[in-house]
């Protein structure tokens, strides 16, 4: 019988501290500045991918949550497939004569998110670096999540963080070919176990500009990510690093919120001006900062951090002990209203429970 050449992975989706948000190189999705994520443990909000090569498969075919989804040549998928072919190709077949030469077959992907895609969450960080994690198993190779995460990026930037669990940096590097461009692990998930994140979807509407074009328009048009990206990401790298690995919760909030509101400023400083937040996400904000001056003014430090990215729904990032608390206070304040406030999840990393309001 012929052997059956199978693999499957998973990766979870990440939510950025310091924003990615513009590309000086669009082909090779290379950014304008470096950006720092965590990346969510649970076992929902995956992508879990399957990938196969046979010698009779016509063509590259993908199937998305059980859809056929094109395979557009050139496009960001094609280059990833032939991306990981190539590595494939030279840091196995090249080496061993002996290799099966799976690099010339055709594979078949099939790719699930175990949550509902239109709930506007980031679904291509997990989905591209759950892919790239099947193909490197399919194909044995054993090369380290900062390489595989160069070809996960050509899928979407934000994916190449997702290669990685914990606190994951983004370097935006300088060489023009992009092969510094990649992610490193600031620290391990179990370096800081008590650091949760509460996702509270504000609306599951797609969302109107999406991160790809929205990006480029600031590029085009912003004078103040230009303030940005020189005077202000290499700084907050710096600081949030130096403050995950302390394990210092108040700088953490500090940097990550006040990065959050300057991603929404440039958005607004483009022409036109896009808005990703809505008057819930807003009144979100308001919230989590009284409740941290009420802390602070009682002798107590921050207690919260908001951060959003191209859409209206929070992530809430706060110390386990205080996230029963805290996923109280937004229910109190955003009793579920239809369209307006659809779901809380409250994502633990060890019990993985569910607190859905429903
Ligand atoms: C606001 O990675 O989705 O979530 O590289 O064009 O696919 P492309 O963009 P994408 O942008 C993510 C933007 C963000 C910030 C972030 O995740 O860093």
């Amino acid at each position: 019988m012929a052997t059956i050449y199978q693999a499957t992975a998973s990766a979870p989706v990440n939510i950025a501290v310091i924003k990615y948000w513009g590309k000086r190189d669009t082909k090779l999705i290379l950014p304008t500045n470096s950006s720092l994520s965590v990346t969510l443990d649970q076992d929902h909000l995956r992508s879990t991918t399957t990938a196969r090569a046979d010698a009779s498969f016509e063509q590259d075919q993908l199937w998305l949550n059980g859809k056929v989804d094109e395979i557009k040549a050139g496009g960001r998928l094609a280059t990833c497939i032939a991306e990981m072919k190539r590595l494939r190709k030279e840091t196995v077949e090249a080496k061993d004569p002996n290799a099966p030469k799976l690099s010339s077959y055709k594979v078949h992907i099939a790719s699930y998110n175990n949550f509902p895609t239109a709930a506007g969450l980031a679904s291509s960080a997990s989905g591209f670096a759950a892919l790239v994690a099947s193909l490197a198993q399919l194909y044995n190779l054993t090369v380290s999540p900062s390489i595989l995460s160069l070809i996960a990026r050509q899928g979407s930037g934000s994916a190449c963080r997702s290669l990685f669990g914990g606190f994951v940096a983004w370097q935006m590097g300088s060489d023009p070919s992009g092969n510094d461009s990649l992610a490193v692990e600031v620290a391990p998930r179990e370096h800081w176990p008590q650091m949760q994140a509460l996702i509270c979807v504000v609306s599951d509407d797609k969302k109107g500009t999406s991160s790809t074009s929205g990006m480029q328009r600031t590029v085009e048009t912003s004078a103040l990510l230009q303030h940005r990206i020189k005077h202000v990401v290499p700084e907050r790298m710096a600081a949030i690093s130096k403050a995950i690995l302390a394990r210092d919760f108040d700088t953490f909030a500090t940097i990550t919120m006040a990065d959050s509101n300057q991603f929404h400023a440039v958005a607004l400083d483009t022409e036109p001006p896009i808005f990703y937040m809505n008057d819930v996400s807003r009144s979100i904000i308001a919230l989590i900062v009284e409740y941290n001056r009420v802390s602070i003014a009682a002798g107590g430090g921050y207690k919260a951090a908001y951060t959003y990215d191209a859409g209206p729904n929070a992530v809430i990032y706060a110390l386990e002990e205080n996230l029963k608390e805290i996923l109280q206070l937004v229910i109190s304040y955003f009793p579920q209203r239809p369209s307006e406030f659809k779901d809380v999840l409250g994502l633990f990393s060890k019990n993985t429970t569910d607190i859905n309001t429903h």
